[in-house]
């Protein structure tokens, strides 16, 4: 049966949707202002059409009286004061310039090469416009966007700039929210957990010493037996303890704690699996670790290969040194191995395959392995039928 209280799919579409929703906004805005700078750019060739057309009627061969059309020139200077324009006669002299800026304290000859130097940058934006001056004399007009437009160029390009950081941030905003929330429900119920098993342990404790005082009415390997399951109980409520605060890190051979505890769970899980450490790690190799909650971690990813080969198989753990002081703690087992598409999801909370499992184990134990312990633990590989390898990374570092 495949169970998964996917807790977080709603936040998935509504991250969808406001992503959705930018997108829209960003191509929108973009093709909207293309159109409008295409309009405006259109009429800026327009006016500079109309400043072609007057240098030909006042200059040209066939010019009519210039007096009479003085007015016009002066109408489309003044409607025009912000498009840059040239005009270079037929002879290619510079005859005319319209809302250029030139340097002041330049020499002529300076001036002369400031303006071709611009003419350069204007052909590359616009082809000139023709001056027919008559007699098959030609000028031409070179201009340039006007500074309104240029900037509109940057417009949208701002704009998408501005509306992808603020995506980004809400989403930052958004999931350090959600981490922090979850961080809270975790250390809460450890907290809370620890807690509560905390009286009724040290009062079964004390069950266990009135026992021990009357060996004649209780049987002493019953109290034995009674005392095991208490101290057990200890050691989970220790665990919850330090899940439920900043746990503190030693120093700890690395080969012996798992040694240790692989002989522990061996004793406690079905014979017929077979269950081996191999190390090529150095004897004395330490890492700083919280042995207790190092041990949950084990304890949980054992469990699952015992799950997963049903009670029969083999469950190998082997220590291998890795380039930049880790280590790496493989753990293998010959169970019904991993799908594809679950590999992403087994350390999801609330994931499980199991009739009666709460999909709480993995995601435990990755958080104890990186948020406690700074280390990676992840599928190294997995094959259907075959088996699965997790991997813990931990620093070695000193
Ligand atoms: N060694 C493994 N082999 C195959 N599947 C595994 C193994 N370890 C974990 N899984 C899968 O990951 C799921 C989640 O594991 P876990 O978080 O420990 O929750 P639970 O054990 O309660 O199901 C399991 O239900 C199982 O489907
Ligand atoms: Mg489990």
């Amino acid at each position: 049966m495949l169970k998964s209280f996917d807790i977080y799919s709603q936040n998935n579409i509504l991250k969808i949707i406001v992503a959705l929703n930018l997108l829209l906004v960003g191509t929108g805005s973009l093709l909207y202002t293309n159109r409008l700078i295409s309009r405006l750019e259109d009429r800026e060739e327009h006016y500079v059409q109309l400043y072609a057309k007057s240098i030909a009627y006042l200059f040209g061969s066939n010019s009519i009286n210039a007096g009479d059309l003085n007015f016009v020139t002066s109408e489309i200077l003044e409607a025009n004061k912000s498009i840059p324009a040239i005009y270079v006669n037929p002879d290619g002299q510079i005859a005319g310039k319209l809302n250029i800026e030139v340097p002041s304290n330049l020499t002529d000859a300076e001036i002369e090469q400031f303006l071709r130097k611009t003419i350069d940058e204007m052909r590359n934006r616009h082809q000139a416009l023709v001056v027919d001056m008559g007699n098959g004399e030609r000028g031409l007009v070179y201009y340039n966007n006007s500074s309104l437009l240029r900037q509109l160029q940057y417009f949208p390009y701002a704009l998408l700039t501005i509306l992808t950081a603020l995506g980004v941030l809400a989403y930052l905003a958004f999931s350090s929210s959600r981490r922090a929330e979850q961080n809270r429900v975790w250390v809460g119920l450890a907290k809370e957990t620890a807690h509560q098993l905390g009286t009724p342990m040290s009062s079964l404790m004390a069950w266990v010493e009135y026992m021990r005082s009357d060996p004649a009415q209780y049987d002493e390997s019953i109290t034995d037996e009674i005392e095991k399951d208490v101290r057990r109980l200890e050691t989970i409520t220790a665990r919850f303890s330090s899940i439920g605060s900043i746990p503190t890190l030693k120093d700890e051979n690395l080969n012996e704690v798992v040694q240790q505890f692989t002989d522990y769970l061996a004793r406690r899980i079905s014979t017929k699996v077979k269950m081996s450490v191999s190390s090529q790690l150095p004897a004395n190799q330490t890492v700083k670790i919280n042995k207790l909650l190092f041990e949950w971690v084990i304890e949980n990813i054992c469990k699952n290969a015992v799950d997963a080969m049903k009670g029969v198989g083999e469950l190998r753990l082997n220590l291998t040194p890795l380039p930049h002081q880790e280590v790496a703690i493989d753990i293998t087992d010959t169970g019904k191995g991993i799908s594809k598409k679950n590999i992403q999801k087994v350390f999801t909370p609330g994931f499980s395959t199991k009739q009666r499992g709460w999909g709480l184990g993995l995601t435990l134990a990755k958080r104890i392995v990186e948020e406690y312990h700074n280390g990676r633990l992840f599928v190294k590989s997995s094959e259907v039928g075959k088996g699965t390898t997790f991997r813990i990374v931990l620093s070695a570092e000193r």
